[in-house]
């Protein structure tokens, strides 16, 4: 594993503590690690990344540590990742932490769009460096072009190899792209179909890893609350849940979010993504073991803020608290703003507060409005029952006159029925 840091930057983390990521992510792609190295440097070296003095020392290693695979953790270059494997030799495969989270995102994909966004993401990935492909391609072709060999310089038949390639690809890439859009015009339909049931519905967010599915669990346990239902015309990691007051709601898993998230993964995941964009609350979990925890945290923010849903309301649970001493001295120090709950998703401990402060914050989040209904718009009614508050309610003549609470999200839809300052005054007087 290669890591680098740039010295006039300040990165998220520090080139250490990023290259131990590094570590658990090789590991989790069935990598074994076997050594680790790292440069600080003035400025990318634009053929190799790193300075040349670097790539010697690395080459020998590899002899030394029998290496197969040298991973960087910095998103290379098609041409970085040529001249490296130049050096390198033949049989060493090198690779960028974006080629490995997409790796790992394709041995875990499960459902139809999540194996479609990962294939999307990995081509998109390839098309830039399809020249390595071509080499690869034009060595193979050498045969059928009358002895011209292979390798790289090969000119005419290669070049055609790598339009065909990059046509071929395109095709995929087209392809895909429909049959994401028929499987979201499908999740949409579910989506609107949620909507009418009327639940309100929690995105989890969170660091990979900070313990989301466990707390999906351990809210949807029979042990605990109500029901453990799943919502079978939805995304399995869709789960309905009781709160304390009685009503139900719906918690979304979502995928994790990693510092140095490439933007084209998160591009291919947005269609999931779609799923916070809907949301009314986020609960963002935190694991408070992590010796980087605010780093994670500020992660999870920054990818917030890139989907354009850091508006959302937010209430952050501090996960895995039966690991730490003082889980209230903890919240203090990472000086998150808003609602703080330690919980622990493994033992339960919290739960209960994270649903009340959950609960508390749907109330907050909601603006004041006042309405007059007309009696066909029972569906309007219902729905400000069933997402707002209401706190007055009077049967008139003209329709249902509303005092109460809702969702910016849903003002529109009542925009119409809107009683106006004026005339609010006006019927006091
Ligand atoms: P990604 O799928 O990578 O986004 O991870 P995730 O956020 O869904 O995390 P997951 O629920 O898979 O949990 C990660 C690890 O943390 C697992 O080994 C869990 O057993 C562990 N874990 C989760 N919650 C707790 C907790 O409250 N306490 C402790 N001690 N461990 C926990």
């Amino acid at each position: 594993m290669v890591g680098a840091e740039l010295k006039q930057e300040r990165p998220l983390l520090p080139v250490e503590d990023s290259l131990d990521e590094l570590a658990r992510l090789a590991t989790t792609a069935g990598l074994e690690v076997v050594g680790q190295t790292m440069q600080r440097m003035d400025k990318i070296n634009i053929s190799t990344y790193i300075g040349p003095g670097k790539v010697e020392e690395i080459k020998a290693l590899i002899g030394e540590l029998e290496a197969g695979v040298v991973i960087f953790d910095d998103e290379l270059s098609p041409r970085n990742q040529r001249e490296l494997e130049q050096v390198f030799g033949e049989d060493i495969k090198v690779l960028d932490r974006t080629a490995l989270i997409l790796d790992i995102f394709a041995l875990h994909a499960q459902t139809r769009e999540g194996k479609l966004q990962v294939e999307l993401a990995q081509l998109e990935y390839r098309v830039p460096r399809l020249t390595r492909m071509w080499t690869h391609l034009a060595r193979q072709a050498g045969g059928r072009v009358g002895g011209m060999g292979g390798g790289v310089g090969l000119r005419g038949p290669g070049e055609t190899q790598l339009e065909t390639d990059r046509r071929e690809i395109g095709r995929r890439i087209s392809h895909i792209k429909k049959q994401l859009e028929a499987v979201r015009a499908h999740r949409e339909r579910h989506r609107m179909k949620r909507q009418q049931t009327e639940l309100k519905v929690i995105a989890i967010v969170g660091y990979t890893n900070a313990g989301k599915s466990t707390l999906l669990n351990k809210l949807s346990g029979a042990d605990i609350l109500s029901a453990d239902m799943l919502f079978a015309t939805l995304d399995p990691t869709t789960r309905k849940v009781a709160m304390p007051g009685g009503r139900e709601v719906l918690f979304t898993d979502t995928v994790g979010f990693i510092q140095k998230l490439p933007t084209e993964i998160v591009a291919a995941f947005r269609a999931t993504l779609e799923e916070i964009q809907n949301a009314d609350l986020l609960l963002h979990v935190v694991d408070s073991t992590h010796p980087n925890a605010l780093e994670q945290i500020e992660a999870v923010e920054d990818t917030l803020a890139e989907l354009e849903v850091d508006q959302l309301p937010m209430v952050v649970a501090l996960n895995k608290c039966d690991q730490v001493d003082d889980p209230a001295e903890l919240a203090a120090e990472l000086e998150i703003e808003g609602a703080v709950v330690p919980v622990s998703a493994l033992t339960g401990q919290g739960i209960a507060e994270l649903l009340v402060a959950l609960e508390a914050a749907m109330v907050q989040a909601l603006h004041p409005t006042h309405v007059l209904l007309p009696y066909k718009r029972g569906d309007l009614m219902s729905l400000f029952h069933e997402r707002g508050q209401v706190d007055a309610e009077t049967h008139g003549v003209d329709g249902v006159d509303i005092y109460g609470r809702l969702p910016s999200r849903l003002l529109p839809y009542f925009e119409p029925y809107k009683v106006s300052d004026e005339r609010t005054v006006r019927q006091t007087r």
